[in-house]
């Protein structure tokens, strides 16, 4: 079933697990995700980044993640992660959408402030649902030009009121697109920001957490872990093996067979983690 953010981050915030909003491609990565949570009972986010509104037109893709989320027996969120402008945010909801994030975490406090408040006001207003960043969460790709800022408690305080979001992501020792669980997690700067918000957390570049911290985090206001590469991992390393193993096919639906039910398998892996499926 389809909804938006809502419920899935308010009750994830004030449980002891947290759901994971997993970036996803197209129809096998989503469709394999879905299947896991549908094992699991539990609810899922379904993320799209720069790189998938870069390769699909916004419509197409929401089009096929509205689809798959409709058709599963679990609580599915549609989700634009990262998204840089209102007209993103618009198209996004205007392609079927649920939930989107404003990502201004490169400006300075007062502008990001600002044009989330406006993006906040234009998505409540069609029933979506709002995440913002605040502090950055840089990348281990020098080829994407970030900077990376610790969050200041103070700073997601003030954020977090002014703006009305949802859920708000915060950069707290993790970096985007790490291959290796190596993260240091900074729980003292955690603990100050759930002291003086009340808002759900969300955590980007979940992928470099070890499995003891996604347990961890999963019992704080954590309501949303952001996984991406780790998946993405999987899917390639397992088509390019399968594609090997198969030189005279060259139909790529029997090539997804298994890097799908990879996906759904570290899926359910990260879920567990989480606290989901109890
Ligand atoms: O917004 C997306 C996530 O933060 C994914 O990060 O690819 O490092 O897991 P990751
Ligand atoms: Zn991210």
């Amino acid at each position: 079933m389809l909804v938006n953010m809502k419920k899935i981050v308010e009750d994830a915030a004030k449980s002891n697990y947290a759901v994971p909003g997993f970036n996803v491609f197209g129809y096998e990565d989503a469709a394999a995700i879905v299947a896991a949570a549908e094992e699991l009972d539990c609810p899922v986010i379904l993320m799209t980044n720069r790189d998938a509104v870069a390769h699909m037109p916004f419509d197409i893709l929401g089009g096929v993640l509205r689809g798959v989320a409709e058709n599963a027996k679990v609580p599915v969120c549609v989700h634009l992660d990262h998204g840089k402008t209102f007209e993103e945010a618009v198209k996004a909801i205007k392609a079927g959408y649920t939930s989107v994030m404003y990502d201004g975490s490169q400006l300075p406090l007062e502008e990001n402030i600002k044009n989330t408040k406006e993006i906040v006001r234009m998505a409540h207003a069609v029933g979506v649902t709002v995440e913002a960043e605040i502090g950055s969460v840089g990348y281990n790709d020098p080829s994407i030009e970030a900077k990376a800022v610790y969050t200041e408690p103070e700073e997601a305080k003030k954020f977090a009121e002014e703006t009305g979001v949802d859920a708000l992501a915060v950069a707290i020792g993790t970096l985007h697109r790490m291959e290796t669980q190596a993260a240091k997690i900074q729980y003292d700067r955690l603990d100050k920001i759930q002291e003086l918000t009340n808002v759900p957390i969300v955590i980007h570049g979940s992928t470099g957490i070890t499995d003891d911290d996604l347990q961890k985090l999963a019992k704080y206001r954590v309501a949303k872990i952001n996984i991406g590469t780790a998946l993405r991992m999987v899917f390639g390393y397992k088509l390019r093996e399968t594609i090997e193993a198969n030189p005279k096919e060259f139909d790529r639906i029997k090539f997804f067979k298994e890097p799908m039910e990879a996906v759904r398998k570290a899926a359910k892996e990260k879920m567990i983690l989480l606290g989901l499926g109890k």
